[in-house]
């Protein structure tokens, strides 16, 4: 794989990407959890690569009542729907841990109030770097399309420079998403990207031989230093 930058690193997954991909985070999280004397703020993204990692890393020890857990993007639809990422993030690891655990979509509200919501929550909750609430740890995912987050090629959300939550109509899947947006995400602490897959592979490949400017995820890889890949 040709990386043209220095800055990132990859982490390529030996034996099972599950088991050490947990490994990896768990690891993460211990040293964030001894690095810190507050809570550590961690968002999360959906999708299923993540969902079996974080079903091993809950039985990890850890002082989870210091972790604070937030959705990087969620689709909009109720908590109880299979395409949730809160309601699939929560059966496969919330509900196992004490950590406190904040859904973005909200229910009975609209898709406006919801991202508005949930900004007003990031600065109630968050310490502040660079003027903007500050993760520690995102979690990245990274689609067939090159997108991440809920931030679609040729959406809106790719050129807000302001709000940190937007409703983006993703008009190529017929659906309305809530997502955090660049300025948050580059703002972060750590981030790290969790793709497997020959599929991932290619794009990832395109992504660093900057044949990709089109991807969503160009941008993160273009200004965010110290990118953290794990894959197969
Ligand atoms: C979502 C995610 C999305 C995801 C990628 C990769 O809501 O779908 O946040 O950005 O991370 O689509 O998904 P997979 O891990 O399922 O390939």
């Amino acid at each position: 794989m040709k990386i043209i930058k220095e800055s990132h690193s990859f982490f390529k997954t030996e034996n099972d990407y599950t088991t050490d991909a947990c490994t990896y985070l768990y690891e993460k999280l211990q040293r964030l959890q001894t690095s810190h004397t507050g809570p550590v703020a961690i968002a999360l993204s959906g999708g299923s690569t993540p969902l079996p990692v974080l079903e091993l890393l809950k039985t990890k020890s850890l002082d989870w009542e210091r972790f604070n857990f937030f959705i990087v993007d969620e689709r909009f639809v109720p908590l109880s729907d299979p395409q949730s990422n809160f309601n699939n993030i929560e059966s496969a690891f919330f509900s196992a841990i004490p950590s406190k655990k904040y859904s973005m979509y909200l229910e009975g509200k609209s898709a406006e109030e919801s991202v508005m919501q949930y900004e007003k929550l990031l600065h109630e909750k968050l310490a502040l770097k660079n003027g903007l609430p500050f993760f520690d740890l995102i979690l990245l995912g990274l689609g067939e399309d090159g997108h991440t987050a809920s931030l679609f090629p040729a959406t809106a959300a790719l050129n807000e420079t302001a709000a940190l939550v937007v409703v983006n109509v993703v008009p190529q899947l017929n659906t309305t998403r809530l997502t955090l947006t660049y300025p948050v995400l580059l703002n972060a602490g750590s981030i790290i990207v969790m793709a497997k897959g020959a599929t991932k592979h290619k794009i990832i490949e395109e992504l660093y031989a900057g044949a990709a400017s089109g991807y969503p995820m160009a941008k993160i890889i273009d200004e965010y230093d110290n990118l953290e890949w794990l894959t197969d």
